[in-house]
């Protein structure tokens, strides 16, 4: 065994309770826990504790607690804010949920699931649909993100726009709270006004307030048809008045209405193998179009090419592809989901994760992006997200040749530059990333006053410590 910041005693109970696959203190096997997926944060921790069941996470938690060692939960390790990463004192534990992979169940008559933290978005997903039930929640990083991450960070994503975020699906949890109580709030009622709602307070919480370890979600039919186009646009203004097209016509058929800019576009052209774009020539904008309907019959393609057939003949859209297969279906999405992926690639850059209400999006795009090219001359303005929702990744990518450090030097004045024009819109600094570490100085301009300091006393009345993921949504006093 390495180094370790924890006491020999602690150690020892450890060891015996989580045995060896289940406790890992070399640096060699810990790295990767310390490091978040954009490789901003690289932290430290005295060990990684991964417990099979909720059982033997309660009692890890207890047992850290009782030494007040911190714990930094972490599911799938894909925060975009260093939510899950902890910090470089190396005193923390890393709490993984990486063993809990258990499905317990798919009810039929319920349409629910019920799934163990360490479930990854994308197994969820399969096993549904193994079943002819729908998981209706859809992020770029299902392959990776598991079940407690999404929850705790309330995770939104493509499918928001018809069926909420992650909250909305989520009808039972079960947690382990800082002092290693188990809270069990499994009990898949969609009519339940018992009291606080502890299952919300807890979701969103970004781990601050306990650590989830199962889930009962909400599941849907699978679809029996669907229709999806990529379509070309002049600007944010036609994409959304096309959303309002098919809004009007069937509001209920939109399972998502993403939007790319063309300088987010053509990074993944560019970037990501088999990603090239699929229209004849680029174009400013992009609406990806997915419609859903539980029958079998071709309305939905009637309405698709009814409402596209107008947008073509208007000018609206400027040229448009239907995906004719689920093979191609697949390859427009992936266009979509490689997004983060290219911006990676492309250098540093810098996250705005903002909503505001749909009909200022327009304005808000070319606002911000006019701030940001006076700002930093070069600046890759690369917007994209989930636009039928509000939320808007306003992403921005260095300048070609810059160094990344100088660049990132600069994210503060970046990312102030952005929130003050979403702040004079009524929009959010975080629509559904969360603050995780990234944007903890930004919580006492946004959500001072009363509501922050409701906010710290939940926190100190579930962690008087302050050993559950310490660093994270509230600045340093
Ligand atoms: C996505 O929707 O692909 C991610 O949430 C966005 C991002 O990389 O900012
Ligand atoms: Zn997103």
């Amino acid at each position: 065994m390495s180094d370790t910041a924890l006491p020999a005693a602690l150690l020892t109970a450890l060891s015996e309770l989580l045995g060896p696959t289940g406790l890992l203190t070399d640096a060699g096997d810990t790295d990767s826990f310390c490091t978040d997926w954009r490789m901003l944060y690289h932290g430290r921790c005295a060990a990684v504790l991964r417990p099979a069941t909720t059982q033997d996470c309660a009692k890890a938690v207890a047992l850290c607690a009782e030494y007040g060692v911190p714990m930094v939960p972490q599911g799938g390790n894909t925060s975009m804010v260093g939510g899950a990463t902890p910090d470089a004192s190396g005193k923390a534990v890393v709490i993984s949920t990486n063993r809990m992979t258990r499905i317990h169940t798919i009810d039929h008559a319920d349409l629910t699931m019920t799934v163990e933290a360490g479930v990854t978005l994308k197994a969820a997903q399969d096993a549904a649909a193994a079943e002819g039930l729908m998981l209706p929640l859809s992020i770029s990083s299902e392959g990776s993100a598991e079940i407690g991450g999404i929850l705790a960070t309330n995770a939104g994503g493509n499918n928001t726009v018809r069926y909420g975020n992650a909250r909305e699906l989520a009808l039972g949890l079960e947690a382990v709270l800082p002092d290693g109580q188990v809270l069990n709030l499994m009990r898949r009622l969609r009519k339940d006004n018992t009291g606080y709602a502890l299952r919300q307070l807890l979701i969103g919480s970004e781990g601050t307030l306990g650590l989830i370890t199962t889930a009962i979600l909400q599941l849907q039919p699978a679809p029996r048809s669907r229709e999806t186009a990529l379509c070309a646009l002049a600007d944010p203004q036609a994409v959304l008045t096309l959303f309002a097209a098919f809004r009007k016509q069937d509001p209920a058929a939109i399972q998502a209405f993403e939007y790319m800019s063309g300088t987010s576009m053509a990074l993944v052209n560019s970037l990501i193998d088999g990603a090239s774009l699929p229209l004849s020539e680029p174009a400013p904008a992009y609406a990806l179009v997915e419609l859903g309907s539980p029958r079998a019959d071709d309305s939905l393609r009637t309405l698709m090419e009814e409402v596209l057939g107008q947008a073509l003949e208007d000018g609206l859209v400027t040229d448009a592809v239907l995906a004719e297969s689920e093979s191609q279906r697949q390859a427009l999405w992936m266009i979509r989901e490689e997004h983060a992926e290219a911006q990676k690639r492309a250098g540093a850059s810098v996250k705005n994760d903002v909503s505001v209400p749909l009909s200022a999006i327009p304005e808000f795009i070319t606002k911000a992006t006019a701030a940001c090219e006076a700002l930093i001359p070069g600046i890759r303005v690369a917007p994209f997200g989930h636009i039928g929702d509000g939320n808007i990744h306003f992403n921005l990518v260095q300048p070609e040749g810059m160094d990344p450090k100088d660049f990132l030097a600069q994210d503060h004045a970046m990312m102030d530059t952005v929130a003050n024009i979403v702040r004079t819109l009524d929009g959010s600094f975080s629509a559904e990333h969360g603050v995780g570490q990234l944007k903890t100085y930004m919580m006492p301009s946004w959500r001072g006053g009363a509501e922050l300091d409701a906010m710290r006393k939940i926190k100190a009345a579930l962690d008087p410590q302050t050993v559950m993921n310490p660093g994270k949504i509230f600045p340093q006093a």
